[in-house]
């Protein structure tokens, strides 16, 4: 079935969520409002293929993810799918959240979270996994699972760690309090907060800007920096992040868009990137 993977979607139909593509940027809306979009098992399938849409359409350069509705980015996994799961089942429903989760933070393309309200459980380690985040002023971050008897198990005990430090990441997952938006930026869970009316504009404007650097380039920044933070052998691949950067480095050399961006540089005009 690996041919459908070359097909080229301009509208993509899903259950659970809104996709749409607006001047090259994939925006993916979780869409459950009913349920504060809620991650159950369908809303992983639908994201799992859209980020295959996302990586297999060359019309995508760049992708936001957001909530539906006012009130919720993603308030959690769904609690109602946990019920009389064994350790096996439990750990699969874990593995299988972290597969998606991975497949979003190891996007060569960049995609960034837009979180326009509660981001709580599954919800924060889903806005955890894209490259960066933004945030309504009226957002809501934490890792609550300690109230219901559990961990964090979508990857967020190793990125809140990466994002906020050990002790503040103890303190927020062993309390299951919630932080504000002032409080994420402080941390620097967040890059940015706005007006819940302007957060969509003010992320595209970012996404629009990297859009105007050279891709291959900008893959090898999230690879390398995923590098820095990522401790897993498998995506490392036994490389140091330095030994990695010192490989990326070298390789852009060999791209067209290089030659252009530093001949652009001396003749004194805007490089046009290719993408080569
Ligand atoms: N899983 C399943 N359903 C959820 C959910 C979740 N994580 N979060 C919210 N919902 C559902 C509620 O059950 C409710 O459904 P209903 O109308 O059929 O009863 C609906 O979404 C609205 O939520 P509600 O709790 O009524 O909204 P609220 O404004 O009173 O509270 C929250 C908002 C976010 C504080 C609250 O919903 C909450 O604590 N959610 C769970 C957060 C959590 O523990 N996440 C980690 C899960 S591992």
């Amino acid at each position: 079935m690996s041919y459908l993977r070359n097909i080229k979607y301009t509208n993509m139909n899903f259950d659970t969520l809104l996709f749409e593509i607006e001047n090259g940027t994939a925006i993916i809306t979780i869409n459950r409002p009913e349920k504060l979009n809620a991650l159950n098992k369908d809303v992983f399938t639908d994201l799992d293929d859209a980020m295959s849409e996302v990586l297999n359409n060359d019309e995508i350069k760049t992708a936001v993810i957001t909530g539906s509705g006012p009130k919720a980015f993603v308030a959690g996994a769904d609690i109602s799918e946990f019920g009389g799961l064994n350790l096996a089942e439990a750990m699969a429903l874990s593995k299988r959240g972290q597969d998606v989760f991975c497949k979003i933070e190891n996007s060569p393309k960049p995609i960034v979270a837009a979180v326009n309200g509660f981001a709580l459980g599954g919800g924060c380690e889903l806005a955890m996994a894209c490259h960066f985040r933004l945030c309504s002023d009226n957002a809501k971050f934490g890792q609550p699972e300690v109230n219901l008897g559990l961990i964090p198990g979508y990857g967020g005990t190793q990125r809140l760690t990466q994002l906020v430090g050990k002790g503040k990441s103890m303190e927020l997952q062993m309390t299951g309090s919630l932080i504000d938006a002032t409080e994420a930026i402080r941390l620097g869970l967040v890059n940015y907060v706005t007006s819940a009316d302007n957060l969509l504009a003010k992320t595209k404007e970012i996404l629009q800007l990297i859009q105007t650097k050279a891709p291959i380039a900008v893959s090898k920044i999230i690879d390398c920096i995923n590098i820095a933070v990522i401790s897993d052998s498998a995506y490392t691949n036994g490389k140091s992040g330095y030994e990695k950067e010192i490989e990326a480095f070298g390789e852009c050399f060999g791209t067209e868009d290089m030659k252009e961006g530093t001949t652009a540089f001396l003749e004194k005009r805007k490089a046009v990137f290719v993408g080569r």
